[in-house]
């Protein structure tokens, strides 16, 4: 097997690379476009880690590229995220059940919201297995927590996706009306659409960083980093827990 992991930005996927180049393996990286691809390995587990950069082209360019050129078995989406469901706080991490490109709209056409043509449902299906080992490697992380730290929780979700930053309440809301989501963010769905149309299992874990309001922008600019490492640090104990 072998691991395609895509973050849109640098501090998302850093924590990744810093385990790939400490692993004492082999490492090479590609450039493709403006895209760059670091393969390894990660708890002797092989991994190609991009960066892909912001928004759902890049996003689909990306998975995409890992799948015809790379041969990844599996897809995980790592990164920040403006939280949806009010049980969610900075740092905690959701684990998406299923992905919605919320800004998709062919209605006109009879087609419910998001629902692309040529698909049966508006909702991508991540993988139940990548789900379970996420929340397993979520206890390895936990139990190797600093003390003192405040401690984040787990939630299983749908993720919506779209190419827009979500800082003003008004679309936040119509997102939650439409679609239930727990978090939105800008890549996660169109990988899961290269995903669904080659049959390749992902999953998409995100860490919230703001709230997606009307000041998500100032609080993403003070937390996206801090707690891009959750997610990251997750993917690294997952890696440890899943088939080699
Ligand atoms: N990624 C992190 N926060 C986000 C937001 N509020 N909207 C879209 N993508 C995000």
């Amino acid at each position: 097997m072998k691991t395609g992991i895509i973050g849109a930005l640098p501090e998302e996927i850093q924590f990744l690379l810093q385990e790939l180049r400490h692993s004492g393996k082999k490492v090479t990286e590609t450039r493709r476009g403006s895209m760059e691809f670091t393969e390894g390995e990660i708890r002797n587990n092989a991994v190609v880690v991009c960066r892909c950069g912001v928004g759902k082209v890049h996003a689909a360019m990306c998975a995409q590229i890992l799948i015809s050129e790379f041969g990844v078995t599996r897809i995980i989406n790592t990164g920040a995220a403006g939280a949806l469901d009010s049980r969610l706080s900075l740092f905690d991490i959701v684990v998406s059940t299923e992905a919605v490109q919320h800004d998709f709209n062919v209605t006109p056409f009879c087609y419910e919201p998001a629902c692309i043509p040529g698909f049966n449902s508006p909702f991508f299906v991540a993988d139940p297995d990548l789900r379970e080992v996420a929340k397993k490697g979520f206890e390895r992380v936990l139990a190797n927590f600093p003390g003192g730290a405040p401690t984040p929780s787990i939630y299983e979700g749908r993720i919506a996706t779209g190419d827009v930053f979500v800082a003003e309440n008004s679309l936040r809301s119509e997102i939650v009306e439409r679609f239930f989501p727990a978090c939105v963010e800008m890549e996660g769905a169109a990988i899961a659409q290269v995903c669904a149309t080659f049959g390749i299992p992902f999953v998409i874990l995100r860490s919230i960083s703001d709230l997606a309001d009307n000041s998500a922008d100032s609080t993403y600019d003070e937390y996206s980093e801090k707690v891009s490492v959750m997610s990251a640090m997750l993917i690294v104990e997952m890696l440890a827990l899943l088939d080699t």
